[in-house]
Order: structure tokens, then C-alpha cells, then sequence
């Protein structure tokens, strides 16, 4: 039996205890002045909480996750499923329990001060000593804990603190996100000092109308508050006074005691510059508090923005106007420190996310970072704070289980607590995947009674019924909902809540088709109002391929090109040695492990355009302003047509004067030549200034439109033969592989999870089997009729071969039985001879597209290295595509190589690898490129839809099954 009493309470299987001597929650940043007491502690790691601590210490880095600092205990990943058996509250008894432990010098002018220790984030029981003595217990793996030490330690003098961290518990059965598995202290830890007479909480309410309310909790650790204390503000150099009307009030009211002070600091800023997303203005506020003499004892910093978030009808509203909710799910995550993060990491996110158009922020699934908050006020970001709730493993079990009800209200009145005072914060979520019950009511009543100034969402409460208002949601918030069901829903009559999905376009591997489709809809439909994709990062842990072991802090430096830097790879679930994991579902986000953007990052900044290109009438070229608040002042613009023959001209544009919502005529800046085919204007916007997060001229859309259609080319027929071989196969110089039929594709996430690609494999679509039919030579050229048979079904294929002047037309034809209902193409595939490293094409890019992921990519004469046109996705699957190529050549650098036009604008791709190259890797660093390029020429192309998680793409974007014909011409150059 153990004498420590943290320990004999078992509080890892006690979901009644959240806490025990935890300080409560407040919106006073202690950070600056505070003693911090990160970096090397003394560590140990035991097998189980009550095992006695004495064996050998090693060190450990806090903050951080003893799981990536070199212990034995690995990551693992499971998405619902809980990684041990026992059934909730109970842990298992193997229960990894790590011991941190360090000297801190109390500082001597600390006497007669108020000292607290606070402790950033531990997952997930957090147990803490002093000196040997029991201090506290805290749960909540995503907030801070805070303990009084004043009579345990001496100032001048050292003590010893010892945290330690209990990995499996009840909490874990609500914290069952999907995300990788931890342990450690992964948050700052600080000690900091206070006098007796501080402020315990200070609550700021800034209204749109300049209004001004800051109402300050005061207390004394003597007890009784001394006579005299009074607060004063100090709003960008105005001074605030107390409100004497509210103090009037306090000393009439008899419940009002001596030991609660409550004071409230109240004003109207004339002519407020107000806080949005588009242009989040913040003032500097200071609140003190003073003893009757005037000495200031405690000083507390803010910055307020003054916005209201109102929901009228079935819209939400900041400060009046009906925003679009342009948002990303955001974890706290780094592919070196896991949960750690980083200012300057938690910058970058935003940053990117800025230039990417994201104006929203979906905390999933618990409160990041405090700096992230600051961040988002600061750089302009609307954020939906998610308490640190997930039972989905056991969500009906959990959510009116009254046991676990204290740890409902706890986790979310403790993040209200907190985040209170961000402007950024809009809505607070209840949580995430945990059913609905009495104790999310419970939760959400205590808000609304604290704070009525913001909405509540759950998503659990919402799928009751999305109109329904007796649930726990402001907002009708699914996820994954099809387009269909919302659009529906809007035009019912029936909706009374905004809908905004929490969750929508799932960004596993190659994905987030008909996004486009998606803000067509919601932008032309009054009651969508937008929506968070899943998600932001994709959570590959740096790990080293020699010994398995994660790169950790101070490992391998991270590239920029998604790619994992040499020796290593992005593991994933099942990469540690976990046998019960799910795989690369941990990597589904819009950036690389690395931050670099995927393709999919181009297609959302398009479609979230500031300015738009909106038609093309006899006045001009007609624009408009798609932002809720600011002019076009800030952008900057320029002109590009595109013609057919291959050039580029540009001119600068002037950007007309627009509020939101305007549009204006500006003359076309050029003479569109006559003919010559296809003619497109793009408009290239840059900002025009710097801006706190993206300096001058950073591109930020690229709208487009078609001047002039296509025109048809001919080939001419020449005199002169064309080879083939016994079986029928193109024999020509440049190719080392013959063009054949392709109907397949390396499988995307998409493919696999949503049951597509099973579908094909049960078709044989992977291995057909080429048989020759016929082969004749006639006066156009050479016709070759061949078979390609699959499992359940076999496909008639024909390609004419004429000689043309410079080179050779191929004219094929693919008819697919009905049983061939949903192929991944129908197209030509063939490999060229190696050297060949420089693609250049007219069509949609630079980046890669395909026919549901197409509107950020405008038509253009690209140019790109053929290394480059591949994306590196964590497990890889069909890469690299390029939508809409009207032509293309490829060619060696001494400009030898070959040319292909194709009869239409055609999906096409070129990269190193054959789809089953692709398909029997499980990771990036396993890709043998081969010497030549695979060259893939599509009639059609399947969408790549969401069906990982969510809706496929729209039945517009299949493959029919049926008579397809495209023809092609290849050149040398
Ligand atoms: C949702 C869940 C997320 C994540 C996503 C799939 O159901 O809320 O946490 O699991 O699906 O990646
Ligand atoms: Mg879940």
C-alpha cells in the first residue's frame, strides 16, 4: 500500500475526479515575467502509477512527449477504436506512467508573494508533489493546470518539483480522438509570482458599437480584501475608470462579502475601428489593480477586438454581415515533437492558411495551444474553440453517464474560462464524436450563462436534427454531409439554424474533389454558409527507416517538398509496430507533414477568391469583390492572355474601387487577335502592400475566363509507313513501352476506403490481359484490333495509326461492357525513353488537377520538371495528373524529345512509376522511379470525390462504361 495520497485515490480511474488542489481557470496570461521552467527534467518511465519510483533516472524534454524522447513506449494511431480492452472508467494495469522531476529555484524576491506553478498540458492524469508533498491532480490533456505552492515552498531557497504524468485513465476514454496516442507533458511549464491582492479573472466584452465592458475578479490570499483596492484600464492610452453605477450596486448587494471583489470597467470607443477576420484591428488593453494608496499589485494585458457574433434566422452573423465560413480542422502538430508546438510553427500554419484563403478554424477536437488564439485575433481568423471531449469508442456509454458528468462541465467551462477573451473565438464546441446525453446539456448550459455573447455547436446534438431547437446546437453542424442533403435542407423551408458543415472534404491522400461544386452551392444557396475541411495537417511522424525509432526534437531537419528527408519516412499507423492501428488514416490533411501545401491548398485559394472575374460583356470585362469588409485597395493585379500559338502577353491592371458584394466593367487591356484559337484572361492578384502575413506581391487567386473557344486542328496525311510488331504494338524510337489501354489507376485513399478500387480489382481492371485480334495495313495507316479481358468482362480496343506530317496520329476506340460501370479511365498508356525531364503544356496547372479538383488550376502555357509534376502523398496512390492538356511536349535538355497533341483538352499525366509501381509501395521512400516517363493519355478520368470519409464525386465526374474515342498525334521534336 502506498503512502501517497495522489496515488492511493487512483484518480486515473476516477472520472469524478477532474481535479484536486487545481487553482481555477482564468483569462490572466501569466506568461510574461514568470519563471519557465523548460528543458531537461530528470525523467523516469514506470510500467504502472503505483510502481515505486527509485530505478535510474534518464532525462527528458519538456514540453514534449516521452514517446518521440527515445523510450520504449511508441507512438501508436488508432482512429475510434481505444488502443487497450478495458471498458470505461478503467485503464489497463500495464500503464506507462512517466516520473519528471527537477530542482527550481525560488526566487528570493519572491518572498511574501503568491507563487503558482502552472503546468501547460499533460496527458492524461497530472499528478503533482513538491518537495515530496502532495500538491495536486489535474485532468484535461489540452489545458493548462495551475497549483498555489505559497506555503509549500521557500523563496531563496530550492524545491523540488515532481510531475507526474499517468498515461491511461478514465480521461482517456474522452479523449479518444482520432489522432496519434501520446504521453508526456506536452505544454510549457512555469512558476510565476503574484501579490497577496491579484486579479483571478478579468472578462472582456467589446462590442461591434465600440461598447467596452471589462469586468475583473479580484481576490486576496490573505482573504479578506484590504479597504481601498480599485482597477483601472488602459485602452491604447485611454484611460478606464471603474464603473461607479456598478460599484453602487456591489455595496448595496448584502450577498456581496468582503472576500469577493468584483469590479467592472466600462466605456464607449467613438468611431471603434472593429475587429473581422478580413481586417482584424485590435486595441492594446492593460487592466491593473491597485491598493487604496494607488500601487499597482497586478497588472493583466489583452488585446480586444470589438465584433459581435449574432445569429438572426438561419444566418450567422459577425457584426451584421453573413460571413462565408471558409475553415480547416486544425490539431496541434508537429511531425518531430508531436503535440508540441511552436510560435513560430503556430504562425506558419496561419500564415499559410491566410494565403491559402482559410478564414476559419475548427479547434479539432480540444482547446490548441494558447498562442494559437492570439494568432488567430491577430492575423484574422474566425474559430470555433472544441472542448477536449471525444468518447467515441464508447460515446453512448459516456454521454449521460453521471460519473463522467463532472469532467463534461469541467472541460468545457474550463475552456470558456480561458479563451473568453478572443475575439477570433466565435462558437464553442461542445466536443467532438461523443453521442449526445445529459452531460453535453449540463456543459452547455453552464455557457450560456456565462457567456451569452457566442453560439454553441456539437455536432452529436446537430445529427438529431438539424432544425431542431431544443438541442444543444446554435448551428446545424454535420459532417460530411452530402451536398445534396444541405442544399435541400436550405430550400425546405424547414431550416432554422445556420448550416455549417464542422467537417466536410475529407483531404486523404489525392482528394477533396467538388470542393468547387460544393462553394458553388453554398455561395448561391441563402442558408449554407460554408464549412471546415478535414483536415489541415497530414500527421506523418518523422521517422528513421534504420531503427524504426521516430526522428524526434533535434532529429532530421524537415525539407519543403513534402518529401521525408533522407533515411527517413512519415510513418503512420502501424509504422511503430502497433498491431491494432488504422493505418494512413492519421495522414488526411491539406499540407505534407512538412507544411508543404498540397495541390488541393491551390484549388481552395481559388475558390475563395477575393476578386473575381464574373463575365465578359461588350463594356468590358466585369469584376467583383467576394470579401465581407474590405475594398480591393490592398491588391494588386495583372493582366495575362493566353493565346493558342503558344504566347503570353500581360499588362498591368488597375482594380476598380469596390465595396463587398460590388462588381464593375473594366475595358480588356488587349486587341485579342483575330483567330488563332483558344484565347483565355487571367487576372494574376498579388497584395499590393505587405500584410502581416504575406508580404508584397504574394499571388493570391488566379481568376480566368475563356475569350475565344477551340479551335480544330488537322493533321495532315503523308505517304509513309507506320511499324508495328506481331502483337500489334507501336514500334517508334522514343517509346520503350508501346501505347496501350489503360483503364486503371494506382488505387487513391478514396478509391480504397470507399470501396471503388476493390470494385476493380474484382473486374481484373488491374491486370487486363492484351490479346490481338487483328493487324491491318492499309492506305491510311495500320489498324489493330485487340482485346483486353479482366476478370468479368472483356473490353474491344481499337487504334489506327496514320502517318502524318511529322509524325504519327493515333485514332483509338474502347468500347467497356455495362459490367464495367465505374472505371478509374479510359486512356492510353506508354512509357518513353529515359533523358526525356522537361514537360511543357498548354492547358490547366501548373499544379496538379483532375476533373473534380480543376478550378485552381487555369489554362496556360506551363512548364515543369517532370520529377516535380509528381505529389509525394504519405501512402503513395495515382499522382501527378493534369487536367485539361490541350498539348504537350517532353524533352531532353539538349531539346530532343517528342510532342503530343491530343483532339480535345484530356486528362494526362507523366511521372516515373507504373499504377502498380504505385500501388505496391506503402511508402514514399520504397518508389523505384523508372529511367523513362510513364505517360498516361485519358478520354476520361474518374473524379476523385471524398469517399474516404464522406460523399463520392458526383455522378457527372464517372466514367461511363460504353464507346469511348480519342486520338492523339505523336512528334519527334
Ligand atoms: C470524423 C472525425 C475526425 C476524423 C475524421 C476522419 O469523423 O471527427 O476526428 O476522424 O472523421 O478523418
Ligand atoms: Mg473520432
Amino acid at each position: 500500500m502506498t503512502s501517497d495520497p495522489l496515488i492511493a485515490l487512483r484518480p486515473w480511474e476516477a472520472p469524478e475526479v477532474t481535479s484536486w488542489g487545481r487553482l481555477p481557470m482564468n483569462a490572466v496570461d501569466r506568461r510574461s515575467g514568470a519563471l519557465p521552467l523548460d528543458g531537461d527534467w530528470r525523467f523516469q518511465l514506470l510500467s504502472a502509477p503505483h510502481e515505486p519510483v527509485g530505478g535510474s533516472w534518464s532525462s527528458s524534454y519538456v514540453p514534449g512527449a516521452w514517446t518521440l524522447q527515445g523510450t520504449d513506449d511508441l507512438p501508436r494511431y488508432t482512429n475510434v477504436r481505444m488502443p487497450f480492452a478495458e471498458f470505461p472508467p478503467a485503464s489497463p494495469t500495464a500503464n506507462p506512467t512517466g516520473v519528471y522531476e527537477r530542482e527550481v529555484d525560488v526566487p528570493a524576491e519572491w518572498a511574501g508573494r503568491r507563487i503558482v506553478l502552472q503546468a501547460g498540458a499533460a496527458e492524461s492524469v497530472l499528478l503533482v508533489h513538491v518537495d515530496g508533498r502532495p500538491v495536486g491532480i489535474s485532468k484535461d490533456s489540452h489545458l493548462a493546470a495551475e497549483f498555489d505552492l505559497t506555503g509549500l515552498v521557500r523563496p531563496g531557497s530550492p524545491a523540488t518539483v515532481r510531475l507526474t504524468v499517468v498515461k491511461w485513465s478514465d480521461a482517456s476514454h474522452i479523449e479518444d480522438q482520432d489522432q496519434w496516442w501520446h504521453g508526456g507533458i506536452t505544454r510549457s511549464v512555469l512558476l510565476y509570482a503574484t501579490d497577496p491582492l491579484y486579479l483571478a479573472d478579468v472578462t472582456v466584452r467589446a462590442r461591434y458599437s465600440g461598447e467596452l465592458r471589462v469586468d475583473c475578479l479580484v481576490r486576496d490570499a490573505g482573504g479578506a480584501l484590504p479597504e481601498g483596492w480599485y482597477v483601472t484600464g488602459e485602452l491604447d492610452g485611454r484611460l478606464l475608470t471603474q464603473d461607479a453605477e456598478f460599484d453602487r450596486a456591489n455595496a448595496e448587494d448584502e450577498r456581496v462579502s468582503g472576500f469577493l471583489g468584483e469590479a467592472r470597467l466600462l466605456t464607449v470607443v467613438p468611431e471603434v475601428r472593429t475587429w473581422n477576420a478580413e481586417t482584424p484591428e485590435l486595441y492594446d488593453l492593460t487592466v491593473r489593480l491597485h491598493r487604496a494608496d494607488g500601487t499597482v499589485t497586478d497588472t493583466s494585458y489583452h488585446r480586444v477586438g470589438f465584433r459581435d457574433v449574432t445569429i438572426v434566422g438561419r444566418d450567422l452573423l459577425v457584426n451584421g454581415e453573413r460571413v462565408f465560413v471558409r475553415g480547416v480542422n486544425r490539431h496541434d502538430f508537429h511531425p518531430l515533437t508531436g503535440r508540441t508546438v511552436s510560435y513560430e510553427d503556430m504562425r506558419a500554419d496561419l500564415v499559410l492558411l491566410k494565403r491559402f484563403g482559410f478564414n476559419a478554424i475548427r479547434t479539432a477536437h480540444y482547446p490548441n495551444d494558447p498562442t494559437l488564439y492570439d494568432l488567430a485575433d491577430e492575423l484574422g481568423f474566425y474559430v470555433v474553440d472544441e472542448a477536449d471531449i471525444e468518447s467515441h469508442d464508447h460515446a453512448h456509454e459516456i454521454a449521460d453517464d453521471p460519473r463522467y458528468l463532472n469532467a463534461f462541465v469541467d472541460r468545457v467551462s474550463r475552456m470558456v474560462l480561458r479563451d473568453k477573451n478572443h475575439p477570433s473565438v466565435i462558437i464553442w464546441s461542445l466536443g467532438n464524436e461523443s453521442d449526445y446525453g445529459a452531460n453535453h446539456d449540463a456543459a452547455a448550459g453552464w455557457v450560456r450563462r456565462h457567456d451569452p455573447t457566442r453560439p454553441i455547436q456539437y455536432e452529436g446534438a446537430a445529427k438529431r436534427g438539424w432544425a431542431d431547437p431544443e438541442l444543444a446546437s446554435d448551428i446545424a453542424c454535420p459532417m460530411y454531409a452530402p451536398l445534396e442533403d444541405c442544399v435541400a435542407h436550405a430550400l425546405s423551408g424547414e431550416q432554422t439554424k445556420p448550416l455549417i458543415q464542422c467537417e466536410y472534404s475529407h483531404a486523404m491522400g489525392n482528394s477533396n474533389g467538388t470542393l468547387a461544386d460544393h462553394w458553388a452551392a453554398i455561395e448561391a444557396t441563402p442558408g449554407l454558409q460554408g464549412g471546415f475541411i478535414w483536415e489541415f495537417w497530414d500527421h506523418g511522424i518523422l521517422q528513421r527507416v534504420s531503427d524504426g525509432r521516430p526522428a524526434g526534437r533535434g532529429g532530421a531537419g524537415l525539407h519543403d517538398n513534402g518529401v521525408a528527408a533522407p533515411g527517413h519516412r512519415w510513418a503512420y499507423g502501424g509504422d511503430f509496430g502497433e498491431s491494432v492501428h488504422d493505418g494512413a488514416f492519421i495522414a488526411d490533411g491539406v499540407v505534407f507533414p512538412d507544411r508543404t501545401p498540397k495541390p488541393v491548398m491551390y484549388e481552395h485559394r481559388e475558390i475563395a477568391a477575393p476578386v473575381r472575374i464574373e463575365c465578359f460583356r461588350h463594356e468590358g470585362i466585369v469584376l467583383s469583390n467576394h470579401q465581407h469588409f474590405r475594398g480591393l485597395d490592398w491588391l494588386a493585379g495583372e493582366w495575362e492572355l493566353v493565346l493558342a500559338d503558344g504566347t503570353t502577353l500581360t499588362a498591368p491592371a488597375e482594380l476598380p474601387d469596390l465595396c463587398p458584394g460590388e462588381t464593375a466593367a473594366v475595358p480588356l487591356p488587349f486587341e485579342v487577335p483575330r483567330d488563332g484559337g483558344e484565347a483565355w484572361l487571367t487576372l494574376r492578384v498579388t497584395t499590393a502592400e505587405d500584410q502581416p502575413w504575406a508580404p508584397r506581391g504574394t499571388e493570391l487567386c488566379l481568376p480566368q475566363i475563356r475569350l475565344r473557344g477551340l479551335a480544330v486542328a488537322t493533321d495532315v496525311p503523308v505517304d509513309r509507313r507506320v511499324e508495328v510488331d506481331a502483337e500489334g504494338l507501336l514500334v517508334h524510337p522514343l517509346l520503350t513501352a508501346a501505347p496501350t489501354l489503360s483503364l486503371w489507376r494506382a488505387p487513391t485513399d478514396n478509391d480504397e476506403l470507399g470501396g471503388i478500387a476493390p470494385r476493380w480489382q474484382s473486374w481484373g481492371l488491374d491486370a487486363l490481359v492484351r490479346k490481338v485480334v487483328s493487324v491491318r495495313e492499309g492506305a491510311g495507316g495500320v489498324t489493330v484490333e485487340a482485346e483486353y479481358a479482366g476478370t468479368t468482362g472483356v473490353v474491344r480496343h481499337r487504334q489506327v495509326f496514320t502517318p502524318v506530317e511529322g509524325g504519327i496520329r493515333v485514332a483509338e476506340e474502347a468500347e467497356l461492357p455495362e459490367a464495367f460501370d465505374d472505371v478509374a479511365r479510359v486512356g492510353t498508356v506508354f512509357e518513353t525513353v529515359a533523358g526525356l525531364d522537361l514537360l511543357e503544356w498548354f492547358g490547366q496547372g501548373p499544379w496538379e488537377s483532375y476533373p473534380d479538383r480543376s478550378a485552381g488550376a487555369p489554362v496556360g502555357h506551363h512548364r515543369v520538371p517532370v520529377d516535380a509534376l509528381f505529389t509525394p502523398y504519405l501512402r503513395p496512390q495515382e499522382s501527378g495528373g493534369r487536367h485539361g492538356v490541350r498539348h504537350f511536349t517532353l524533352s531532353a535538355p539538349d531539346a530532343t524529345g517528342l510532342r503530343v497533341a491530343l483532339d480535345r483538352p484530356r486528362q494526362v499525366s507523366v511521372t516515373r512509376y507504373r499504377a502498380e509501381d504505385l500501388t505496391a509501395a506503402r511508402h514514399h521512400d520504397e518508389l523505384v522511379p523508372r529511367p523513362g516517363c510513364v505517360v498516361h493519355l485519358d478520354a476520361a478520368h474518374r473524379g476523385l470525390g471524398t469517399a474516404s470519409c464522406g460523399p463520392d464525386t458526383a455522378p457527372s465526374y464517372l466514367v461511363a462504361p460504353g464507346l469511348h474515342r480519342w486520338s492523339w498525334t505523336l512528334r519527334a521534336l
